[in-house]
């Protein structure tokens, strides 16, 4: 029997972090499906074609290096307005979802539209402002230049591309647990939605 967890959220909310410690903590797969888009997004920005991109994407391009740039995530969220991009990774990541052992997913639509049925879906989000100054952090940390400003107007402009998109805009499954993680630290953040995926077993 297959068990999903679908985490859901805006970007640097602590997504990636929470759903690393959930599939580690229960012992299931993951798969952070941002990656695909940003494997799409970058063989745009080398000159290919998005929807013929996304067809021929293989599980290699996932550990491409390169695909944590800033340029390299705003490629990946002009790619993912495109429908057909999107319909073009729905089987991988159901089929991923299915895996024996179970696994968790995290993205954008998750438990909206890939894995409905999921039996865990949450939502973690935080501030626009708490998300940016966690983003400028980690760029600075990793020896970008960065400046503040320029990452808040950054986050808000993914924040409303993958929202207001007319395909699978980024939204709370009905039936997700909200995590704001804005006042949390990352251990909170991850004790909260283990509890939720406890519950759910
Ligand atoms: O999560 P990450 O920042 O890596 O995602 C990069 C971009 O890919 C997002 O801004 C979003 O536009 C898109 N994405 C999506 N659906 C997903 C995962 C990511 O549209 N399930």
């Amino acid at each position: 029997m297959s068990f999903t967890v679908a985490i859901d959220g805006p970007a640097a909310a602590g997504k990636g972090t929470v759903s690393r410690a959930v599939a580690a903590h229960f012992g299931l797969a993951h798969l952070d499906t941002g990656l695909l888009y940003r494997a799409v997004g970058k063989r745009v920005l080398e000159g290919e074609e998005p929807v013929a991109a996304a067809r021929a994407l293989r599980a290699e391009d996932l550990d491409a290096p390169g695909l944590r740039t800033p340029a390299v995530a705003q490629a990946a969220s002009r790619v993912a307005v495109i429908a057909d991009v999107r319909e073009a990774l729905v089987d991988f990541q159901r089929a991923f979802a299915r895996r024996a052992g179970g696994a968790v997913l995290d993205g954008r639509d998750i438990g909206t539209v890939i894995c409905p049925e999921a039996e865990v879906k949450l939502f973690v989000t935080a501030s626009a402002e708490c998300r940016a100054e966690r983003r400028f952090k980690e760029l600075k940390e990793s020896g970008h230049e960065a400046e503040f400003e320029g990452v808040l107007a950054d986050v808000r402009a993914r924040d409303a591309r993958d929202s207001e998109r007319a395909t699978a805009p980024l939204k709370p499954a009905k039936d997700a647990v909200r995590i704001d993680t804005s006042d949390m630290t990352i251990d909170q953040a991850v004790a909260c939605a283990i509890s939720a995926v406890d519950s759910a077993r």
